[in-house]
């Protein structure tokens, strides 16, 4: 039994699809449970139940570090045996309590039970939030300009998690998970474009710290300007290492989620 938390989130919606399809029974755990499908062998709770393994993901944002916390005291108390803990590439190992998943990561390290802890780079579903200008025909703000990441697809950081939540061999691992290439904006809009057989362009947008909701704009600038001087251009083969296959390109997500960039809700 695997409890999932973020169960209606992109990564977590996944690693449900994926944990039913091998037959593994999944608790999903969400604020609304309206929300979930009823499935065979899914389980919907608002609070965290008895598993053998737990999926930790808290949103993106400074209460990461408490949602994790309180999370994981629960799973421990509920009896629980491994953590999956979803963090994020260039997650530092030492104390940062102004990061957004340091102390989530430090709590599993200390919680007693076995962990992995997966950070993964950039998502290739965030470029879903180009859909409505890409509808209205406007050029793509790009904050990132020529920096190039190794944007992966959300559902091999999902087959990572099934694995590490399935078997005992990942126990004590730390993955940067990420996907086959380096990319830039316009490189991924120049992919996207020929897969939705469109032209689409990118427009510079210097990052500055208005650009970004005032929660989080101190981090999202930081991460901005890391990524335009090319801190985050890494590949790893982690997602190789533990599937026995490559990562899935974006050009692939794209082609498998055209659709998505045309459904206006
Ligand atoms: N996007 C990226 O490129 C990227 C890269 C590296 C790491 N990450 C990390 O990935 C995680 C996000 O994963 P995701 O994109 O799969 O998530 P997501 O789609 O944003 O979904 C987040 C889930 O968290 C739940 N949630 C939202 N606010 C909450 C709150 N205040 N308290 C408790 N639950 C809340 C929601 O569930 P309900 O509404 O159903 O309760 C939702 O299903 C973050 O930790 C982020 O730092 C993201």
């Amino acid at each position: 039994m695997i409890l999932v938390t973020g169960a209606t989130g992109t990564i977590g919606s996944a690693l449900v699809g994926q944990l039913l399809a091998r037959d593994v029974e999944v608790i999903a755990l969400t604020r609304d449970p309206s929300t979930i499908e009823p499935r065979p062998g899914l389980t919907v709770t608002t609070e965290i139940r008895k598993a053998d393994a737990v999926f930790l993901l808290a949103p993106p944002g400074p209460a990461g570090p408490d949602i994790d916390r309180a999370y994981l005291r629960r799973a421990v108390e509920a009896g629980a045996e491994r953590v999956v803990k979803l963090s994020a590439i260039g997650t530092p190992d030492e104390p940062d309590p102004k990061n957004w998943h340091q102390p989530g990561e430090q709590a599993v390290r200390e919680s007693g039970l076995a962990w992995t802890i997966l950070r993964p780079t950039t998502f290739a579903t965030n470029s879903l939030a180009w859909a409505a200008d890409i509808r209205a025909g406007r050029p793509i703000p790009n904050v990132f300009g020529a920096g190039r990441q190794g944007v992966i697809d959300p559902a091999d950081i999902a087959a990572v998690a099934a694995e590490a939540l399935t078997t005992t061999e990942h126990g004590g691992r730390v993955y940067t998970l990420t996907g086959p290439e380096l990319l830039s904006v316009p490189e991924q809009v120049a992919q996207l474009g020929e897969v939705l057989r469109t032209t689409l362009t990118t427009v510079d947008v210097p990052p500055t710290k208005d650009l970004f909701p005032a929660a989080i704009a101190e981090v999202a600038l930081a991460g901005a300007k890391l990524v335009r001087e090319g801190g985050n251009a890494i590949v790893t083969d982690d997602v190789e290492r533990v599937l026995g296959r490559r990562p899935g390109t974006y050009r692939a997500w794209a082609e498998e989620n055209r659709t998505r960039f045309y459904a206006t809700s």
